[in-house]
């Protein structure tokens, strides 16, 4: 079987062993072609994360939403089943749903008012009485796959997708262990950053640890980095475990308490900072080659806000993210230089903290799935 093309660029080939390998050429973020392959080989291929199973609590319940350059909509039909559609009418091509809402017991497309059921069938058509050879079951809306993850949704565009199991085995584990409370977790907030980065760039810049004692002086004082490892890596995601330090002044810690994170292919990354049972989950949504939509759900036990998670909440968007969406955004600019093709990736035999190792290989599979 022929492996994946590995590009050249000005320091070389990228290689198997991220010691000995350059970084992935800068076009790969800024190419328009590059990211036409990345929609079709990527994300219309691969599970990604749309919303937690309490954001729509009741039948009826919908949220409109897009993977990458497609718009779905998730609705919990009448028998609770959450299920995902394209948000695209099958007479001509009007969308359906806008952002969310509650207690639909139909979907009607405001053109020509063809009704569907929340299962997705064509139940209404008028004045198609005459039609000939028209069968309506043959216009129910094209279904879009949703796995849920301990609650936790996942979609996935391509109906002949593998399960979400054998993709990420066991990721629901990972949270159970550490969650006594999961299946009560809920939405405490949600925010939206429009970043002037590449997604990669985002998801690159949470795939390693090298950059925080330098680019996150206060995090740094919340985390014990020389603690973390590396507790579970699949192909498509790895899980790591590192140790709080005793924290600040409104955010006191227990030193040793558990700091945890998730990077999930493709564009999904999750961490858990110590003080209470919370779990913010970031979702990087292509925009284009040179932007990018980041949500974050940030979940706790039913979607409460305690003083700790407020203080969490704080360091995470003031500090944290602010300080990761200003590197990022630089980094972009840097990729776009003349001056500037390929770096090195700083790894080590250990798979350390400060490794980028899990960077590398990152964009290893993004290097496979574009050979695809
Ligand atoms: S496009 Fe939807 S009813 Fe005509
Ligand atoms: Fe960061």
């Amino acid at each position: 079987m022929q492996g994946p093309y590995f590009p050249e660029g000005e320091r070389g080939v990228f290689h198997t062993d991220a010691r000995q390998s350059p970084t992935l050429p800068s076009r790969y973020y800024h190419d328009p072609q590059i990211h036409q392959r990345e929609l079709e080989n990527i994300f219309h291929k691969s599970w990604c994360y749309v919303g937690h199973e309490s954001q729509l609590p009741d039948p009826g319940d919908y949220q409109v939403d897009k993977i990458a350059d497609q718009c779905i909509f998730l609705v919990r039909g009448q028998d609770s089943e959450i299920r995902a559609f394209f948000n695209v009418c099958q007479h001509r091509g009007h969308e359906l749903l806008k952002d969310k809402g509650s207690r639909k017991k139909h979907v009607v497309c405001p053109y020509h008012a063809w009704t569907y059921g929340l299962d997705g069938k064509l139940i209404q058509a008028p004045h198609t009485e005459q039609l000939l050879d028209f069968d309506p079951a043959q216009f129910s809306l094209k279904p879009v796959a949703v796995a849920s993850c301990a609650g936790l949704l996942f979609a996935n565009l391509d109906a002949t997708a593998v399960e979400f199991e054998q993709d990420y085995p066991d990721l629901a584990q990972t949270f159970s262990l550490h969650f006594p409370n999961f299946d009560r977790f809920g939405t405490a907030f949600q925010l939206d950053y429009d970043i002037a980065a590449n997604w990669k760039v985002v998801v690159d810049n949470f795939s390693e640890g090298y950059h925080i004692p330098v680019a996150h002086k206060k995090l740094s004082q919340v985390l014990d980095s020389g603690t973390g490892k590396c507790a579970r890596l699949e192909k498509r995601f790895a899980f790591f475990e590192t140790r709080s330090k005793a924290g600040f002044e409104g955010l006191e810690l227990e030193p040793g308490t558990p700091y945890l994170s998730w990077t999930l292919w493709p564009n999904t990354c999750m961490l858990s900072l110590p003080g209470c049972e919370n779990l913010f989950v970031i979702r990087m949504a292509t925009n284009g080659p040179g932007r990018c939509l980041e949500r974050i759900d940030l979940l706790s036990v039913n979607g409460e806000v305690s003083p700790p998670l407020e203080a969490l909440k704080t360091l995470f968007t003031d500090q944290f993210n602010a300080e990761d969406i200003a590197i990022v955004q630089s980094v972009q600019r840097g990729l776009e230089s003349l001056a500037y093709d390929q770096g090195r990736y700083v790894a080590d035999n250990t798979d350390s903290w400060y490794s980028e190792s899990g960077l590398h290989r990152f964009h290893q599979l993004i290097l496979e799935s574009l050979s695809d």
